[in-house]
């Protein structure tokens, strides 16, 4: 299973949700889970060191003729049942985007794929052909125009919820056509656990539960 995760704007929350929902799934799926990183900050949300070894930016430059293994190689161990598969450095160019999203979505293990902001290349095709496609947002009109106006259709939302905005849960579903799956409540223990680098080891109780539903 390959769930995709994007937003339409900078800083709603894409990676910590992603990173939430593949810490749910590694808790309870015993086969494992790969958090696949398409948007860079993988190892730092999970407490990881910035790894030096190459990772899917690199990948999609090789050719057809790369081993089968390849990409499998280049994961990282994060932490109990997750592994990670870091972005690394350049362009994500989108040429062998469909062989990628063929091998995430081959994949024995459900695979988290973090797709960024605004997605466009490899990352934009993995979200448009992803089994459950997440956006991430705030309940925010300037978030949610751009939704509308571009072609990618989330399958499913997940709302980060703030005190004393405007837009409800039923509008946020008329104005992206997806049922929102899941409401996170902002709040400043899951900020502090990102900052301190200990959101893998203990995710906050609050993020976990409003996250149980949609992992
Ligand atoms: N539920 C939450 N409560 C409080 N703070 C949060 C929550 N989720 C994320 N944050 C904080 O908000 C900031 C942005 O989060 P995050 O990096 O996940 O967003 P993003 O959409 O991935 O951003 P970018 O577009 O830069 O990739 C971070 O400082 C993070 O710690
Ligand atoms: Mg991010």
């Amino acid at each position: 299973m390959l769930i995709a995760c994007w937003s339409s704007k900078g800083g709603s929350g894409t990676t910590v949700v992603a990173a939430s929902l593949a810490l749910l799934l590694a808790r309870r799926d015993p086969g494992g889970v790969l958090l696949a990183d398409l948007a860079g900050d993988g190892p730092a949300v999970l407490g990881l060191a910035e790894p030096k070894s190459p990772g899917i930016a690199g990948w999609l430059t090789t050719g057809a003729d790369v081993p089968v293994d390849a990409l499998s190689r280049l994961e990282i161990p994060a932490t109990t049942g997750l592994r990670l598969l870091p972005r690394g450095t350049g362009p994500l160019l989108a040429d062998r985007a469909e062989v990628l999203s063929g091998l995430l979505g081959s994949d024995t293990r459900p695979v988290v794929v973090d797709c960024g902001s605004n997605p466009t290349g490899a990352a934009l095709t993995i979200a448009a052909g992803a089994t459950r496609s997440v956006l991430v947002t705030r309940p925010c009109f300037l978030a949610l125009r751009r939704v509308v106006a571009a072609h990618l259709r989330p399958t499913e939302v997940v709302v980060l919820t703030e005190a004393g905005r405007a837009l409800t849960r039923a509008d946020i579903e008329d104005c992206v056509g997806a049922p929102v799956i899941a409401e996170v409540a902002v709040d400043p223990a899951v900020a502090r656990a990102v900052d301190a680098g200990l959101l893998a080891s203990r995710l906050p109780r609050g993020l976990a539960k409003d996250l149980a539903d949609a992992a």
